[in-house]
């Protein structure tokens, strides 16, 4: 099942990629086309394209490409067809009925009405008797009713069942209990039963407000501390943040960064409410580009311990990379925020509020733990801490902001300025050298396809699978060659097998009289569509003309014909004599 032809047509036709991509990044004309900053990866430059002509994007940064309905799937974390439908609505459009299978998104619904279902329920139990325990725990950490109001925090009890019967009788089935993780199968294959027992509950909310996920997490000393929903249809740990849906409207473009689920909610009892934190794993890239749409600013909260400062280093540099500005709060006395807070006591907001105004930024924080490491007593010890010093100041981009360490050093320790400066460029000048020659290793592998991941034939034929590559582009930019190109060529002669498929499926649409370009989401994963457009940018940046296009088949039948040879020596007289005896039948 899928989307009539005429649908998306209009679809695409009223969603211009140019202004759909607007609304999330900044645009400016370079030529013909629109650049600016990649949406999907953290960049300095921009090397994020928009090509009017056929309305399409490719970042030359990371490789992403696609369409209008593939860049809403990816920056609105959406599967095809509710990305179809974000943009049906954007346009006023309306979906055609029983054209399309929306079982999947049938599910994600019930997936969701299911979650908050299950808040209301845990958080309800709260105030019985039987969930006394939670919210005496809950008060016990210091947290007002209020609070637990605010983040709909909440009890699972320790009957594993209870869950199960409530969303039984609010008309769940089993299996949808199951999908959402809130419940799980008996090993015997008997029956379900709850996921969270015994557990203080913490509703994870996404950006529209959608209940995705939960942590779970144990009254007593036991392992495991915390329990979290598995990844789900509706829930990627690596692609959310807890109480990223409080922080976005909190009208600040800073945020605070914390390890964990208590940091955030003590933060936010503590007056502020742009904190989040990431679900249990290390900061990953994706989550940093999701907070680059909300804020300019991370403040770095974690924990004082080792784990939490190795942490600190591994987020200072997925942020920066994010285009983000960081500064790192030092929490004294080995405490996380939350400890912080309520060692306070009643103090405990105007103390927080003192740590994160007087935090500094990442240089410093990198400066003073590097400091600690020498001895700037003994000379030896200057020189060595300098020499360290000048590296992560040679990193920072800005001259005038490293003009003001180089000041602030030569004061500090009591040496020329000058002489720290020139230091500084030295490097600068390796840094830019070795910036170049990665970026050269870059674009020759690009080129030879030797670190292509997706297109992983390229590499084992290159000759035919460059030939295959620019034979597609041009069929699809000159789709009245498609016939003559298949009387000259059949798909078998294809090496390379990723190419093959698009030219069977480009093909297919235009003898079928369709535009080639107007429905590919469907049929092809991201990572396919992504390389697709790669080539099409690449292969379209000269106008390949009919002399060229028998020249691609040429090459491809030529290397068939090579291919076959090598296979017949290799072959046992077996195999031999029954290839002949298919050549024989294939001839009559
Ligand atoms: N975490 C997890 N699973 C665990 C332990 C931790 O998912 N078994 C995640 C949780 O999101 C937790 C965060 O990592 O909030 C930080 O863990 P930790 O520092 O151990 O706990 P705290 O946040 O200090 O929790 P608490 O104050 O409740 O002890
Ligand atoms: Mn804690």
């Amino acid at each position: 099942m899928a989307f009539p032809e005429s649908f998306l047509q209009e679809l695409k036709l009223r969603n211009d990629i140019t202004d759909v991509v607007s609304s999330y990044v900044n645009l400016k004309r370079r030529g013909r086309n629109m650049v600016g900053l990649c949406p999907f990866h953290g960049e300095k430059t921009p090397s994020f394209n928009i090509y009017t002509e056929n309305g399409s994007f490719y970042c030359f940064g990371c490789g992403t490409g696609g369409d209008v309905i593939t860049f809403i799937m990816r920056i609105e974390n959406l599967d095809y067809l509710d990305a179809v439908k974000f943009l049906a609505q954007r346009a006023g459009l309306e979906l055609p009925e029983d054209s399309y299978d929306d079982s999947m998104s049938r599910l994600r619904l019930k997936i969701f009405e299911a979650n908050r279902e299950a808040a209301r329920f845990y958080y309800d139990s709260l105030y019985q008797s039987s969930g006394k325990q939670g919210l005496d725990y809950l008060h016990g950490r210091a947290l007002s009713d209020k609070t637990i109001r605010r983040f709909g925090l909440g009890f699972a009890d320790d009957s594993w069942s209870s869950l199960c019967s409530h969303l039984r009788s609010k008309g769940f089935s089993d299996s949808e209990l199951v999908a959402a993780n809130l419940a799980v199968k008996h090993k015997n294959g008997n029956g379900i039963y709850d996921r969270f027992r015994n557990r203080v509950m913490f509703p994870i909310i996404d950006i529209r407000g959608n209940v995705i996920a939960f942590g779970g997490r144990i009254m007593a000393d036991e392992k495991p501390k915390y329990l979290n929903t598995s990844d789900t249809p509706v829930f990627k740990k690596s692609t959310n943040l807890f109480s990223l849906n409080n922080a976005k409207n909190s009208g600040s473009r800073t945020l605070i960064l914390c390890e964990g689920y208590m940091d955030v909610i003590a933060v936010n009892q503590a007056g502020f409410a742009n904190a989040v934190a990431t679900l249990g794993t290390a900061l990953t890239a994706e989550q940093a580009m999701l907070m680059k749409r909300y804020a300019d600013e991370v403040i770095i909260c974690y924990d004082a311990d080792e784990a939490g400062q190795k942490a600190t280093a591994r987020a200072i540099s997925i942020l920066r990379n994010s285009g983000l500005s960081v500064r790192v709060v030092n929490i004294p006395n080995g405490k996380d925020p939350d400890e912080f807070i309520r060692s306070h006591g009643s103090d405990g907001p105007a103390a927080f509020r003192a740590v994160i105004e007087n935090c500094g930024n990442d240089i410093e924080y990198r400066l003073s733990k590097l400091k600690k490491q020498f001895n700037t007593e003994i000379t030896d010890g200057k020189i060595a801490y300098l020499e360290e010093a000048a590296k992560i100041v040679s990193a920072i981009s800005s001259p005038i902001e490293q003009d003001i360490y180089a000041s602030r050093l030569s004061s500090e320790l009591g040496i020329e300025k000058e002489a720290f400066l020139r230091q500084v460029k030295k490097l600068d000048r390796k840094n830019q050298r070795e910036l170049r020659s990665k970026q050269m290793r870059k674009i020759r592998s690009d080129l030879n396809g030797t670190t292509d991941r997706i297109n992983t034939e390229h590499r084992k034929q290159p000759r035919s699978s460059s030939a295959e590559e620019a034979l597609v582009v041009h069929m699809i930019n000159n789709p009245d060659s498609a016939n003559e190109i298949a009387n000259l060529l059949t798909a078998d002669k294809f090496s390379n097998s990723l190419i093959k498929r698009y030219y069977v499926y480009f093909l297919n649409r235009i003898q079928s009289g369709l535009e080639p370009l107007t429905n590919i989401s469907a049929d092809f994963t991201g990572d396919e569509i992504s390389k697709l457009y790669q080539l099409i940018n690449r292969y379209s940046r000269v106008t390949s003309t009919p002399q060229a296009m028998r020249e691609y088949i040429d090459v491809i039948l030529d290397e068939d014909s090579k291919l076959t040879e090598d296979k017949i020596s290799s072959m046992s007289p077996q195999e031999l004599s029954e290839y002949i005896a298919r050549l024989k039948k294939n001839k009559q």
